[in-house]
């Protein structure tokens, strides 16, 4: 089954690309900016990723990214991650990135942004691999700061597809963005949010009924209330669920408890995503690998989260198809 994964046609819709800042890279980055970082090797690093909740892990996370600081950074640490959905078959990926993160510590929007873009545009072209961006509010800080970041990304608004919400998800409800999520849309941005990760059903249902969201990230705590799924199934929303994501921050204890399968049979449209691979312990390949070994999965089973994975893109319709052909003649051939 690992080389029926490898080969099968994916695409990834849920992925930080801060989060797939692995440990070598960051070494590399922050020698060569001069900065120093509280580890002395690799395997240090690898230790101090324990952890016991979103906030945890986020406290390291936003640490790590602090290296980053030219164009250069976040072009390698973009293109870095392309190569890797090269080699693992992911053939299209939506990528979130948080610009507060960055313009927070005095790196400018148009630093980062270039940075990403100009390795999404090289990695097309190498690799064969298409991208789209999604421009992450982190939900921590406030709506005003959300506002000033919709209005750095207006000279690039080509380059956004979507919006985000991510961070911290307790205490920072759906409804707190909703005058910038308005915004946003206006200027012709999709809403997407991170909901019903740590937060419970109310947060999935204000993240679809206030903010008016068209893929959910995380989702699981929706299967909290009937109503709520019956309401995500009748409006065709998407989950990206993140199954090496949700052991590593404790959303679920055992990988053999996770919901993916009740998902599924509930009839909620679900795909199969790495998050923040460097710091969950696996690349998308692996999450579809550890999921299948935990929950028993059929090849079928794959094959409908793959093709979810296109159908619940923010492709046009005859790039999604172009995909999906790809994806059903391969498994024809394989099943
Ligand atoms: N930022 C990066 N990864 C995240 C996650 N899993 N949840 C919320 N915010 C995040
Ligand atoms: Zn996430």
């Amino acid at each position: 089954m690992k080389s029926f994964i490898a080969q099968l046609p994916k695409a990834e819709l849920h992925l930080h690309i801060e989060g797939t800042f692995e440990p070598s890279l960051m070494f590399e980055i922050a020698n060569r900016n001069n900065i120093s970082i509280p580890f002395n090797s690799v395997e240090e690093i690898e230790k101090a990723y324990k952890f016991d909740c979103l906030q945890d892990f986020l406290d390291i996370y936003y640490q790590g990214a602090g290296v980053l600081i030219h164009e250069q950074d976040f072009y390698d640490l973009t293109y870095s991650y392309l190569e890797k959905c090269a080699a693992q078959n992911v053939r299209h990926t939506e990528i979130m990135f948080d610009p507060q993160t960055h313009t927070e510590r005095g790196v400018s929007f148009d630093t980062v942004i270039n940075g990403i873009v100009r390795a999404c545009e090289d990695a097309k072209e190498k690799l064969g691999v298409s991208s789209l961006l999604i421009m992450s509010y982190l939900r921590h800080l406030s709506e005003e700061a959300a506002f000033e970041t919709l209005k750095h990304s207006l000279p690039h608004k080509e380059k956004i597809t979507a919006i985000g919400l991510d961070s911290s998800e307790k205490g920072n409800p759906p409804s707190k963005f909703k005058n910038v999520f308005e915004a946003s849309v206006k200027e012709g941005y999709i809403p997407l949010a991170h909901a019903g990760e740590e937060g419970d059903a109310d947060y999935v249902w204000e993240a679809i009924d206030i903010l008016g969201i068209k893929r959910i990230d995380h989702g699981n705590n929706s299967l909290q209330d009937d109503k709520l799924v019956e309401e995500i199934v009748k409006r065709d929303l998407a989950l990206t669920v993140c199954p090496l994501s949700n052991t590593a921050l404790q959303v679920v204890k055992d990988l053999k408890e996770h919901p993916l399968k009740i998902m599924m049979d509930k009839g909620l449209n679900v795909t199969i995503n790495s998050d923040d691979p460097a710091y969950f312990g696996g690349q998308v390949n692996k999450n579809y690998e550890e999921i299948h070994e935990a929950l028993d999965l059929t090849k079928e089973d794959l094959y409908k989260l793959a093709k979810n994975s296109f159908k619940y893109s923010l492709l046009d319709e005859e790039t999604k198809q172009k995909y999906i052909d790809e994806l059903e003649s391969f498994y024809k051939e394989n099943k």
